[in-house]
């Protein structure tokens, strides 16, 4: 290849970059180990999508029983992770550190207090992915709790998982309604076969290194607007609109703002998807979700979802591009009060069960992941000559 060639790179798109028996994710139906996401979203918890995901079959009564004791009892953090998060509050109030990145450290961390941590069996993966699982609520309730500069708020076992997840941020049990809306988002962030962060979980797996080092992996690549930081992205863009056209969703003025972010080539965040081009299967289920919650919340809330309402109107009419995940995502949690740098990591306290099977189903049938590059580079040539 010549050094006039393109760096334009295609992004792999369309490469499938390797087989999984996990999940499937096409236009026409995105699917669980066999069970769609409409009908896990219905009938599922997030517990039994978990185990469906982790152990590799849908759970029976006991084995559910014993898996939710499992996580209940991995909850608590090891003292290392607490005494590192309750010194984060500067760092995070002067913008050096984003939730995220604290997280990512978080997992390094109680990854050096885990017995199991350079195991790499199908045994050890699992255990160390349940206890991720538990985990990583408490950090970010724990987090959550430091910014907000108050005691932390311990796990309460007499909730499950989505609710302790709200209860620890918070410090208010959440009402059954929304700790369902919690849990069905975490059923949809679950997995979603080869996105980025996964592929990088199973490209640092494919080396045997270990689970916990995959995870931080995978978080640093789900920070990225353009994945998991989408969600909060896509909250700060409407807010912005809200902010420039007023109270009353000036229909006229959303379309002159959406306008001129056509004309600056500007990427509206939780719109489009590399596979969905046609709509992304979880956006409605999670939308439906969210304006029934904004509804019981009040008139401004509902104003939100009629505000994303307009604006995903006119992408879907003028620019055929749909709505991702992270677009109902954003309102949703905004109106359920959670603070917007939380919801990337609230999407990894759901992505975990999928990086970790993804972890083990690549560790379980191991080869290097290696692939080569085209050289775009300058023609050969000697260090002497001028
Ligand atoms: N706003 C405006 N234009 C867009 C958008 C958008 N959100 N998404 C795609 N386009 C345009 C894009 O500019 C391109 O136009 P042109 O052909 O004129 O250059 C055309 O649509 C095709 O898009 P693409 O660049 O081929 O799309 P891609 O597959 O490379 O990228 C994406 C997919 C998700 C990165 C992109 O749609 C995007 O940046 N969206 C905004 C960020 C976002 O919401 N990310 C969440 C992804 S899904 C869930 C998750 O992972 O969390």
């Amino acid at each position: 290849m010549s050094a006039t060639a393109s760096l334009k790179n295609t992004g792999l798109e369309g490469v499938s970059a390797g087989n999984t028996a996990i999940c499937s994710v096409e236009q026409g139906a995105l699917i669980y180990r066999g069970y769609e996401i409409h009908d896990l979203a219905q009938n599922a918890t997030f517990e039994e999508v978990a185990h469906l995901l982790l152990v590799g079959h849908k759970p029976s009564a006991s084995e559910l029983e014993t898996f939710k004791a499992e996580l209940r009892a991995e909850r608590p953090l090891p003292r290392a992770a607490e005494d590192y998060l309750v010194t984060i509050r500067p760092a995070i109030e002067a913008g050096h550190a984003d939730p995220m990145d604290v997280l990512r450290t978080c997992v390094s961390i109680i990854a050096n207090h885990d017995p199991d941590c350079q195991v790499m069996t199908h045994e050890a993966n699992l255990r160390k992915a349940k206890r991720l699982t538990a985990q990583i609520p408490t950090i970010i309730g724990h987090m959550q709790n430091v910014i907000d500069g108050r005691e932390l708020v311990r796990p309460d076992d007499s909730l499950g998982h989505a609710a302790n997840l709200l209860y620890m941020i918070t410090g208010e049990k959440p009402s059954e309604q929304a700790a369902r809306v919690i849990d069905v988002s975490l059923i949809l962030y679950a997995e979603h076969d080869y996105n980025a962060s996964t592929f990088t979980s199973r490209v640092i797996s494919a080396t045997m290194s270990d689970l916990h080092g995959a995870v931080t992996g995978a978080i640093a690549a789900l920070k990225g607007p353009l994945h998991g930081g989408a969600n909060e992205a896509a909250m700060r863009m409407l807010a912005e609109i809200r902010d420039h056209v007023g109270p009353d969703n000036d229909e006229d003025a959303i379309t002159a703002w959406m306008h001129r972010a056509f004309s600056e080539k500007r990427k509206l965040m939780g719109f489009g998807h590399r596979v969905y081009k046609n709509g992304d299967h979880r956006a409605g289920i999670l939308h439906a979700l969210g304006k029934e919650i904004a509804r019981e919340k009040g008139p401004e809330a509902v104003k939100l979802f009629e505000l994303g309402e307009i604006v995903q109107k006119i992408m879907e009419t003028e620019k055929a591009i749909y709505p991702n995940v992270d677009f109902p995502c954003g309102m949703t949690y905004y109106v359920m009060g959670i603070p917007v740098p939380q919801y990337t990591p609230i999407f990894v306290a759901a992505r975990i069960t999928g990086w970790a099977a993804h972890i083990m189903e690549q560790h379980d049938n191991n080869r290097l992941i290696r692939p080569v590059s085209t050289y775009v580079g300058p023609d050969l040539r000697k260090w002497n000559d001028a």
